[in-house]
């Protein structure tokens, strides 16, 4: 199965000036040990947008770019996303990690999406698609409200009706 990762906003903000909103130890934790030893498929821009520009650590990266001579050690380049459906193994599970463009396509072939939703509203200027406004998404399951100096914050599940 394919299943989207994602920090989000109360808007479902998840970004301003290529950088993420949140930073959240536990989160960041979280999102590491779900996806650690799995394929994560991203966009060039979240790729550039980590530590150094370099893929993640003992995980399988895929990086959507249309730039024909883009290469990273590490990642494998997808030039659409067919391309990148093709590459997943359809037995083992899969993450879309970002960002905003590529959730956008990637969400149609997802069966899941793991959502950390944080109770602020930061100004944003990439969104991840509103599942609570989305007939074809249900909440499946959602944690005990978390807490980070403050910032309040739960891990939901949503199910994709689609491709359940
Ligand atoms: N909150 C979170 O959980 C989270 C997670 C990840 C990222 N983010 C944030 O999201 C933001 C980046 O998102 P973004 O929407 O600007 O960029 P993005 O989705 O990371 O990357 C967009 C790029 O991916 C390539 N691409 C996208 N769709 C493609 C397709 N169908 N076929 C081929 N290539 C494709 C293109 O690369 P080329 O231009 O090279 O052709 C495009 O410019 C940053 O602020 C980042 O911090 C947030």
């Amino acid at each position: 199965m394919i299943t989207a990762i994602a920090a989000v906003s109360e808007s479902w903000g998840i970004g301003k000036n290529n950088d993420l909103l949140f930073s959240i130890p536990e989160d960041k934790k979280f999102f590491r040990r779900t996806t650690l030893n799995h394929t994560v498929v991203m966009g060039r821009k979240t790729l550039q947008s980590l530590p150094n520009g370099k893929p993640f650590k003992d995980r399988e990266n895929i990086v959507l770019s249309r730039d024909k001579s883009f290469c990273c050690e590490g990642a494998k380049i997808c030039g659409s996303i067919e391309e990148v459906l093709k590459m997943i193994d359809k037995d083992e599970e899969a993450f879309v990690v970002g960002g905003g463009e590529v959730y956008k396509a990637m969400l149609p072939y997802c069966g899941r999406a793991v959502i950390t939703k944080v109770a602020a509203d930061p100004e944003s200027d990439v969104f991840f698609p509103d599942l609570d406004g989305d007939e074809s998404w249900e909440l499946s399951e959602r944690s005990e409200e978390q807490d980070f100096e403050g910032l309040k914050y739960k891990f939901c599940t949503y199910i994709n009706k689609k491709t359940r």
